[in-house]
């Protein structure tokens, strides 16, 4: 996870996208690919925590717990969205924040990549960073949080759906999505 961001102005893109999902449903796979297509920075937010915390997210969670990640989160992503237009992959759990949300909803656009579950199990196994996995069953935690979290995700400007095929297709499938909601091409490439 590097933070990309360089000081060139964001080209075609009038505001940041937010790329918001569940754990494992591709955010920075997808997001990385997006920016490069459309010659934007892209910017990692569980990066920008860790970065700003002198902490791993793993870290974070035990020493201080959940509520004080949020607010360190809450705290990032108000940064990160004054910044120049770029692909912001949040935290799955950043857009569950109503405060995040209204300012991702004022000041972005947001894209949920939806994805079933057992396209996130595949993606989130074997992987020790992510504390809400560490405990207990995947599978099950993975499930309830699609219970919870689906329908305020629906929120976002744009949903795109994401699975274990090429991620280039389903970049291409986001900025289709993104173009035909914003009425305009966004493509940088010549
Ligand atoms: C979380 C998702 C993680 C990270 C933290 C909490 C969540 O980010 O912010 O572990 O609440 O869904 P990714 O979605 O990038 O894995």
């Amino acid at each position: 996870m590097n933070d990309q961001r360089d000081p060139s102005p964001a080209g075609q893109l009038p505001k940041t996208i937010v790329l918001v999902g569940l754990m494992g449903a591709g955010k920075s796979c997808i997001g990385r690919r997006l920016a490069a297509r459309l010659d934007v920075p892209f910017v990692d937010a569980d990066f920008e925590i860790e970065k700003a915390a002198g902490l791993t997210i793993a870290e974070i969670f035990e020493k201080y717990g959940e509520a004080y990640f949020r607010d360190g989160e809450r705290r990032v992503m108000t940064r990160l969205l004054q910044g120049e237009p770029c692909i912001l992959a949040a935290g799955g759990g950043a857009f569950m924040d109503a405060d995040t949300r209204k300012l991702i909803k004022d000041k972005a656009l947001s894209l949920w990549l939806r994805a079933e579950l057992d396209t996130l199990v595949a993606r989130t196994k074997g992987r020790s960073h992510r504390p809400l996995l560490n405990s207990g069953d995947p599978r099950e935690t993975l499930q309830q949080l699609m219970d919870t979290r689906y329908p305020v995700y629906a929120e976002a400007d744009v949903a795109v759906d994401t699975g274990l095929d090429n991620p280039n297709v389903t970049a291409s499938r986001a900025l289709d999505a993104l173009e035909k909601h914003l009425g305009r091409s966004l493509d940088a490439a010549p």
